[in-house]
């Protein structure tokens, strides 16, 4: 494809990004596609001739057009809805797409300093930048130069992985023969014991003993009491302690842990287990100081990361993650063939980002960032946060107004996690299905723990209050979809 033809085109797709964007407000939320539908459209192999002819470039971006409408947007479930309330949000924003098209046109691998150095350095300012922003201690900044830092991940899980990888290193290098203990609430995300069964921690999923799930008080945070008690035990028995996973905003009804009471009982033992802060969509919140409470005790901690993919208008992927001392995680990643040899890396003056991860290559992410936050300023990222923190209390509001509904847990940010008194499990699902089917509007569902005080064990949904198009009057239409199946179930 010559240039000609990709700038002619490369104006079509942004145009049918920007033209996407407009419509999506007026498609179903939820694909309604069978399972095969979307295979069947598909052929089976690829064309043997290519469709692109240099001489009738319309042709080829008609057909791709055609497709895409006919094969792919109906097998959508459309995450930038402005009525999408699931799971959590995947943001984006121009600035952030505008980011990814250079990131993809440009094409650098920024492995080494040497590979792009501007990949590498636009990042540790953008990592500094961030963590400035949501008022992470100084010793997780490049700036100031004490041997912490922060780098982009794909994704939480890699950032949870790599931060268990290094406190493996770390704890290897005291005790080579120990036997390692991983500990989480047991609302942590399932990534914690995914990362011990990759570090070969865990034998399987169900591997209690090596990754123990920490009972959590009425608010579903990790009660420290039990941590303490499992640590004690499992030391007694000749295991050491080594990791501890604290999250701020769990997946299910984003509960808070006691992060600075978590660090302190890691501390009371003879050897300090690496504390890790999951934040993945909460943390985003903490660009608004008066949401900093979360990161009460983040001083004390090892790595902390969130995903500004989720909750803070940059497109997947980018998950950052800070650690406040990076040698415990070069001992774990970093190894150097030959071939990757250069001055810069020999000189040990330069960040070589391929030792902060699993991969070598990587994508020159941090561009989304710059986009980002140069866009929206900071004020302006706390505006947005705070806006749909004020429309997730509308919603609670609209909620608790209604006393066939009940509000289950408490809101920390922008989750609301609510259910139908009556009826139980089978009604809340069925309210669930029938909004779903309605295309009016996304929600999923999660289970409270056994022991929750207002609803053991019980099926709730969850409203997350995200979208970048989502305006009031989605959140109130979502509440009068809510009623009226509320009603047709009463
Ligand atoms: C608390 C928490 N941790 C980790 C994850 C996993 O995120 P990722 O897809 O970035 O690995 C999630 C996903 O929602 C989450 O809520």
């Amino acid at each position: 494809m010559d240039t000609p033809s990709f700038r002619a085109m490369g104006h079509r797709m942004v145009d049918l990004i920007a033209d996407y964007w407009d419509d999506v407000e007026s498609m179903p939320v939820l694909s309604k596609v069978a399972p095969g539908d979307i295979l069947a459209a598909l052929p089976a192999s690829a064309p043997r001739c290519g469709e692109f002819d240099p001489a009738h470039p319309d042709a080829f971006w008609n057909a791709l057009a055609a497709d895409i409408d006919r094969v792919i947007m109906p097998g959508l479930t459309h995450w930038h809805h402005p009525r999408f309330f699931a799971y959590f949000s995947a943001n984006i924003s121009g600035p952030s797409v505008l980011a990814d098209m250079l990131c993809a046109g440009l094409g650098v691998q920024g492995m080494l300093w040497a590979t792009s150095p501007a990949c590498t350095e636009l990042e540790q300012r953008m990592l500094d930048w961030l963590g400035e922003a949501i008022g992470l201690p100084e010793q997780f900044l490049f700036r100031a130069g004490a041997g912490g830092g922060g780098v982009i991940a794909g994704t939480a899980s890699e950032s949870t992985l790599v931060s268990m990888l290094a406190a493996r290193a770390r704890a290897h290098a005291a005790s080579p023969a120990a036997e390692l203990v991983a500990y989480a609430s047991d609302q942590a995300h399932s990534s914690v014991v995914k990362a011990a069964m990759i570090a070969g921690i865990a034998s399987s999923a169900s591997d209690t003993m090596h990754v123990r799930r920490i009972a959590v008080d009425a608010q579903c945070r990790l009660r420290v009491d039990e941590l303490e008690r499992a640590m004690q035990a499992d030391l007694a028995a000749g295991r050491l302690p080594f990791f501890i996973a604290a999250t701020v905003g769990t997946t299910g009804v984003t509960a808070v842990d006691p992060v600075r009471d978590v660090c302190l009982a890691g501390a009371r033992l003879p050897v300090r287990p690496w504390v890790h802060v999951d934040a993945a969509h909460s943390g985003a919140a903490c660009v608004c100081p008066e949401m900093r409470w979360m990161l009460d005790g983040v001083d004390l901690v090892d790595s902390f990361c969130f995903n500004p993919h989720k909750w803070l208008l940059v497109n997947f992927d980018c998950g950052c993650l800070w650690v406040a001392d990076r040698r415990p995680l070069l001992d774990a990643l970093s190894i150097t063939p030959e071939y990757l040899r250069n001055a810069a890396s020999d000189s040990g003056s330069v960040v070589d980002y391929r030792d902060w991860q699993v991969p070598l290559g990587r994508r020159f992410r941090s561009l989304k960032l710059w986009f980002v936050m140069r866009a929206y300023g900071l004020d302006g990222l706390r505006a947005y946060v705070r806006e749909h923190l004020r429309l997730a209390e509308l919603l609670e509001s609209l909620i608790r107004s209604d006393d066939r509904f009940e509000v289950v847990s408490p809101r920390t940010v922008n989750l609301v996690v609510f259910r139908l008194r009556g009826g139980g499990d089978v009604a809340n699902r069925a309210m669930m299905d029938a909004v779903n089917a309605s295309g009016r509007a996304y929600l999923t569902h999660t289970t409270l723990p056994a022991t929750h005080p207002v609803a053991p064990g019980a099926v709730v949904l969850r409203a997350a209050v995200s979208g970048a198009l989502t305006r009031e009057p989605h959140v109130r239409d979502l509440w009068e979809t809510l009623r009226s199946h509320a009603t047709l179930r009463a």
